[in-house]
């Protein structure tokens, strides 16, 4: 038996919130279709099961299922809303299709004395999202708390250790949720807490090493949160063997540059190779003006930037054979194989040319985003890296309607640091999902001192969101937009009006174009 926990996965997002929450009670788990098998279980020898919620019902048709042979392997196992249900039905209780489910936030009545509840009080709140609802608990389980729709709230067969809710844990809304999947990880499942940071850290410099002996590494940094930790931890493992390259596009953020070569050249004494290639992006943009267009000429140049660096190191016969890549747990299930595919820029605007042929590193594809800022933190990265809010491939491409420009990108990089240092002076540039400023192709009229001017708006965009597919306008204080406003007209020449976008999205999108 390993520690791993799998979480079997029957649709829409919801394993992967429990995954994470797994992980957050310091347990490895990994997600896993519902098609998996018993023999496919006992291979992985897992310590606990959950099989998480889904969308559908147990009596749609086709209706996702498990193979029932995993019940009698003898490992622990907590079905969650979906996975309860199906767990009822494939041992021989009822699921009734009442018809009236129960939404949101719905209150809990234990009845005596359960292991999965243990110090809950009499009556809790749980979030609820279920039209079935368990109507018999099967032969062997104790129906251990209910709700007003839900007879069999929880149910629990504490001899083989099979344990079902109704609600879901996982959710912050369920108050005492996180305290359930602890108590069933390390008092049903009996899993040591033993995912930590240092944990992960120490396993992955160990792969690492063992990956690439004596060779040479390259590594692309971005600027961005993962380019960063990966490049981190490769340090850790290997750190004259690696070569970090950062190309300086002239769409990047303020200091951008200067706080990567501070942090890889000087802190960690990597090898940097800092391309400053601006002139090459402002002259190949140089009159364009479709959005489409920008992106791709951006991905392109970028590119052959990266592969004359790869190709001048390689001119010795002594190039590196591995690429770093800072390939995340969810990309790794998105892409179904468990394999990503494909090596995909750290840019995500395009792929580098296949006859590059590197061996890939990527020492992130077991982790969440979260645990990514987390590992970065602990590896001494600067909290300015580590928290640094998403940013575009293409960079201020994207934020600067009509042409890009050297002057006009000026003016937005100068506006985006102001936009950013108020937002983080506010205290909310962390739980905002973005915000920055945009520079649209259009001039207007105003009056500063004595004189006229003729200058560009800026707009403030900011967005909370959870995954960038959906987002809403942040509501930021009026104070934080006045100081915002009143710096952007003193500071960044060139500015002289301010507008607030609200669009969410849909319809609009976060990035404007
Ligand atoms: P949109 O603007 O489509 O953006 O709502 C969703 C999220 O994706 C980011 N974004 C990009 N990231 N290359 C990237 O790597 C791109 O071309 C690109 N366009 C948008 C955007 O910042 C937001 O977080």
């Amino acid at each position: 038996m390993n520690d791993t926990v799998l979480v079997v996965d029957f649709g829409a997002q919801y394993a992967q919130l429990i995954a994470r929450r797994v992980r957050e009670a310091h347990v490895y788990s990994e997600i896993v279709p519902s098609t998996i098998s018993a023999d496919e279980v006992r291979t992985k020898s897992p310590a606990a099961i959950i099989l998480s919620g889904g969308p559908k019902s147990v009596y749609a048709v086709p209706a996702p299922s498990l193979d029932p042979a995993i019940y009698d392997l003898g490992i622990p196992i907590l079905g969650i809303c979906y996975g309860a249900q199906l767990m009822a039905q494939q041992l021989g209780g009822e699921v009734a299709n009442t018809g009236i489910g129960e939404y949101g936030r719905t209150a809990l009545t234990r009845h005596g004395s359960s292991v999965l509840l243990t110090d809950w009080p009499a009556t809790s709140t749980t979030w609820m999202s279920h039209g079935d609802a368990i109507a018999k608990a099967p032969e062997g389980f104790v129906v251990t708390a209910s709700s007003p729709e839900a007879p069999v709230a929880v149910m629990e067969d504490v001899g083989r250790r099979l344990h079902a809710v109704q609600f879901h844990p996982e959710v912050a809304h369920t108050e005492r949720g996180q305290e359930l999947l602890t108590n069933f990880l390390h008092h049903v499942a009996l899993t040591p807490p033993t995912w930590t940071n240092t944990s992960i850290i120490e396993d992955q410099v160990a792969l690492i090493r063992a990956q690439v002996g004596s060779e040479r590494v390259l590594c692309a940094l971005s600027g961005g949160v993962d380019s960063a930790v990966a490049a981190a931890l490769v340090t850790k493992a290997v750190a004259t063997q690696l070569t970090c390259v950062f190309v300086d596009t002239g769409l990047m953020r303020k200091n951008e540059g200067d706080q990567i070569e501070e942090t890889f050249t000087r802190q960690f004494g990597v090898e940097l190779i800092h391309v400053k290639a601006e002139d090459r992006f402002f002259d190949a943009l140089a009159g364009v003006t479709d959005p489409e267009k920008k992106r791709k000429i951006i991905g392109e140049l970028f590119i052959r930037e990266f592969e004359t660096v790869a190709r001048d190191l390689a001119k010795d016969g002594q190039g590196p054979r591995f690429l770093v890549q800072g390939t995340l747990y969810p990309d790794v299930i998105e892409s179904g194989s468990g394999h990503a595919a494909n090596i995909k820029s750290h840019h995500n605007v395009g792929g580098l040319p296949e006859d590059l042929s590197f061996e890939l590193i990527e020492p992130l594809r077991a982790l969440f985003k979260d645990e990514v800022r987390h590992v970065g933190e602990e590896l001494g990265l600067p909290t300015e890296i580590v928290w640094r809010q998403p940013f575009p491939g293409p960079g201020l491409g994207v934020r600067i309607v009509g042409e890009v420009t050297r002057e006009r990108a000026e003016i937005l990089r100068n506006a985006d640091y102001v936009v950013v240092d108020e937002i983080k002076k506010a205290g909310l540039y962390r739980e905002l999902w973005q915000s920055f400023a945009v520079l649209p192709a259009v001039r207007t009229v105003g009056v500063m001192g004595d004189g006229r001017t003729y200058a560009y708006p800026i707009i403030i965009r900011a967005v909370t969101s959870d995954d960038a597919m959906t987002a809403d306008w942040a509501r930021l204080p009026y104070e934080v937009i006045e100081s915002i406003a009143n710096r952007l007209i003193r500071e960044v020449e060139g500015v002289n009006r301010v507008a607030l976008d609200v669009t969410s999205k849909p319809p609009g999108t976060i990035e404007w174009e």
